[in-house]
C-alpha cells in the first residue's frame, strides 16, 4: 500500500551558503553560476533540494540578511538570468530549489524604508515600527537588539525611534500593516512563478511584536559571558500568539502554487516550536528543529530529545533535523572529527527531513578567524564572547589547487587549515572518508524508504550507545551508534540474524551479524534484519 506523500517528506535538503560555495567571477565571493557549475557534485552526493541563503540585492551589512530589493539578485551573486539558469538546470537534474525569505526586516537602504523615514506623514511610515521617545528622550522601551545594544534607533530628521531586532541597518517591517503583508505575499509569488520550490523563512517567530510595546522582563537566568540581549526574556518581542495568523497567510500564499514547501527558522523549546505547524497544520510545513545543535553529545541526552520531539509532534506534523547551519558552530568542531561521522549517520537515519549544511559532508572544522579577518557584524558588535559566525562560513574545500578550488583570488573568509587534504577531490578517492559515508547513507536512504519515512522506535540506551529501529512494511532496520571512542557490544534476542547495510567505517558493509554485534569506538551501523 503506498500513500502519496509530498516530495519533501522523503527529501534531503542541502544548505548552500552562496558566498562560500563556488566563486566563478574571481571576486573571492561565491555566486549563482558557481552553484550551477557544482550541480553535478550535488547530484553525485545524492541530495534532493538546495536551500540557498539570501542572494537578493543587499548592502551586505548582515551578508544578505539585509535586503534592499526582494525581487532582484545582488550583482555579487550574478543576475536574474543566472538565477533562471540555476533553477532550470537544477530542475533538469531533479534538484529542487528553496530560497531564503527574510520578511522580518529589510535593509535601511530598501526604498520602502527610505520612504518610511522621510517624514512622519510618509505613506510608508507605518510599514516599519516607529515610536516616540520615552519622556526622558531615551528609547521607547527596554527592548534589546540580538546583535547588541538597544533595539531602537533614533532618527533625528523625523524625531522618532524605529525598531530593529538585529542591526540598526535592518529595520523591522510592521507585519500588523496589511500593505506590508500584501507586498510580501507578492514577493513569494514572484519567486514561485520563477519555479522556486519553497522558502526557508528567516526568524519567523519574530514577525509580530507587542502592540502595546511593553517592556521585556529581566531574565533571572542570564549568565555572564552570554550575549547581552539574553538579559531580558523576549516575551513581548517574539513568539506572540498573533504570529500564527500571519504565518497562516504565508502558508495560504504558498498553497496557491502546487507542491511548494514552507520552512520556518525558529529557535524555541520543543513545546513552543510545535505550535508553528499551525492550527489544523496550516502553518509552516517544517518548523526547523534545531535541538541537535545544542544537545550534550551523549546517547541518553540525544535519545531523550528525540523522544521529546517525536512525542510532541502534532498529528500529521512531519519531523525534521538539522546538525549545522550558517549561524552555529560546525558539528565537527563540536563533537570532533570521528563523532562527526556518527552524527552524519544519526542525521540521515532519523525519521523526518534532514538538512545538511554545506561542507559538513567533508567534516569541515569550525575555523578560528584571526581578528583582522572577522566579517560577522554580530562578532564586531559583541566581541570576545564567541558569538562570531565566520568560523562556520569558510569557503568550501573542493580540491588541493589554489584556494581549495573555491576561487582564483583570496577568498572573503580564510580557508580552514586542513583544506589541502580535507577536500572533495581527495575524500572522494578515499572509500573510508566521511564524504563517502554521506554518499552511501544518501544512496541507501533513497533505496530503503524505511530510513526516510519508516517509523521510529527507540530500542535501548545508555550513555554510550544510541540504538533505534526504523520500520516500514516488511523492512526492519536497526541503527546502532557508539557515541564513545571505546568498543561496545550490543546483544540481540537469540537467533536474530541480520546484515550491515552501512557502517561508518565502510569496511563492514554487508557483514552478517547474529545474536550480537561489536561496535568499535566512534562507530555507527545500520543493520537490516
Ligand atoms: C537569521 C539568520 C542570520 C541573520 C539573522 C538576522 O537568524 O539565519 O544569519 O543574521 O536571521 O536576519
Amino acid at each position: 500500500m503506498s500513500v502519496s506523500r509530498p516530495w519533501w517528506e522523503s527529501a534531503v535538503i542541502y544548505q548552500v551558503y552562496p558566498r562560500s560555495f563556488q566563486d566563478t567571477d574571481d571576486n573571492g565571493v561565491g555566486d549563482l553560476n558557481g552553484i550551477s557549475d557544482r550541480l553535478p557534485y550535488l547530484v553525485d552526493l545524492g541530495i534532493d533540494a538546495i536551500w540557498i541563503s539570501p542572494i537578493f540585492r543587499s548592502p551586505m551589512a548582515d551578508f544578505g540578511y539585509d535586503i534592499s530589493d526582494y525581487t532582484d539578485i545582488d550583482p555579487i551573486f550574478g543576475n536574474m538570468r543566472d538565477f533562471e539558469r540555476l533553477v532550470a538546470e537544477a530542475h533538469a537534474r531533479g534538484i529542487r530549489v528553496i530560497l531564503d525569505f527574510v520578511p522580518n526586516h529589510s535593509s535601511d537602504q530598501h526604498p520602502w524604508f527610505i520612504e518610511s523615514r522621510a517624514s512622519r506623514t510618509s505613506p510608508k511610515r507605518d510599514w516599519y515600527i516607529w515610536r516616540d521617545a520615552a519622556p526622558d528622550g531615551g528609547p521607547p522601551n527596554n527592548w534589546l537588539s540580538e546583535f547588541g545594544g538597544s533595539a531602537w534607533e533614533f532618527d533625528g530628521a523625523s524625531g522618532q525611534y524605529y525598531y530593529h531586532a538585529f542591526l540598526k541597518s535592518q529595520p523591522d517591517l510592521n507585519w500588523r500593516n496589511p500593505e506590508v503583508v500584501e507586498a510580501m505575499q507578492e514577493v513569494l509569488r514572484f519567486w514561485m512563478r520563477k519555479g522556486v520550490d519553497g522558502f526557508r523563512v528567516d526568524v519567523i517567530w519574530h514577525l509580530i511584536k507587542d502592540e502595546q510595546f511593553r517592556d521585556n522582563p529581566p531574565n533571572p537566568n542570564h549568565q555572564e559571558g552570554r550575549p547581552p540581549h539574553e538579559a531580558l526574556v523576549p516575551l513581548n518581542t517574539t513568539d506572540l500568539a498573533e504570529v500564527h495568523d500571519v504565518i497562516a497567510l504565508l502558508r495560504r500564499t504558498i498553497d496557491e502554487f502546487p507542491d511548494r514547501l514552507l520552512i520556518g527558522e525558529i529557535y524555541l523549546p520543543v513545546e513552543r516550536l510545535i505550535a508553528y505547524y499551525g492550527r489544523d497544520l496550516g502553518g509552516v510545513h517544517l518548523p526547523f528543529n534545531f535541538a541537535l545543535l545544542a544537545v550534550q553529545w551523549d546517547a541518553k541526552c540525544i535519545q531523550s530529545l528525540i523522544a521529546e520531539y517525536e512525542g510532541a509532534l502534532p498529528k500529521g506534523g512531519w519531523p525534521n533535523w538539522v546538525l549545522g547551519n550558517h549561524d552555529r558552530p560546525r558539528i565537527a568542531g563540536r563533537v570532533g572529527k570521528r563523532q562527526a561521522a556518527v552524527a552524519a549517520m544519526l542525521l540521515l537515519t532519523l525519521r523526518g527531513t534532514p538538512t545538511i549544511y554545506y561542507g559538513d559532508e567533508l567534516g569541515m572544522p569550525q575555523v578560528d578567524i584571526p581578528g583582522d579577518r572577522v566579517r560577522d557584524p554580530f562578532e564586531r558588535n559583541v566581541p570576545g564572547i564567541g558569538v562570531g559566525r565566520d568560523g562556520c562560513r569558510t569557503p568550501m574545500q573542493w580540491d588541493a589547487s589554489e584556494n581549495a578550488g573555491f576561487s582564483k583570488v583570496d577568498p572573503w573568509l580564510p580557508l580552514a587549515d586542513d583544506w589541502q587534504f580535507n577536500n572533495v577531490a581527495s575524500l572522494r578517492e578515499d572509500v573510508f572518508s566521511i564524504w563517502n559515508l554521506y554518499r552511501r547513507l544518501l544512496q541507501v536512504r533513497r533505496k530503503v524508504p524505511a530510513l526516510s519515512v519508516g517509523s521510529y522506535r527507540p530500542r535501548y540506551v545508555d550513555e554510550d550507545l544510541l540504538v533505534y529501529f526504523r520500520e516500514l512494511d516488511e523492512t526492519r532496520l536497526l541503527v546502532a551508534l557508539n557515541l564513545t571512542d571505546h568498543a561496545q557490544v550490543l546483544t540481540f534476542e537469540q537467533g536474530t540474524r541480520g546484515k550491515i547495510l552501512v557502517s561508518t567505517g565502510a569496511d563492514r558493509d554487508d557483514e552478517r551479524v547474529a545474536d550480537s554485534v561489536a561496535l568499535r569506538g566512534d562507530e555507527g551501523l545500520v543493520i537490516e534484519f
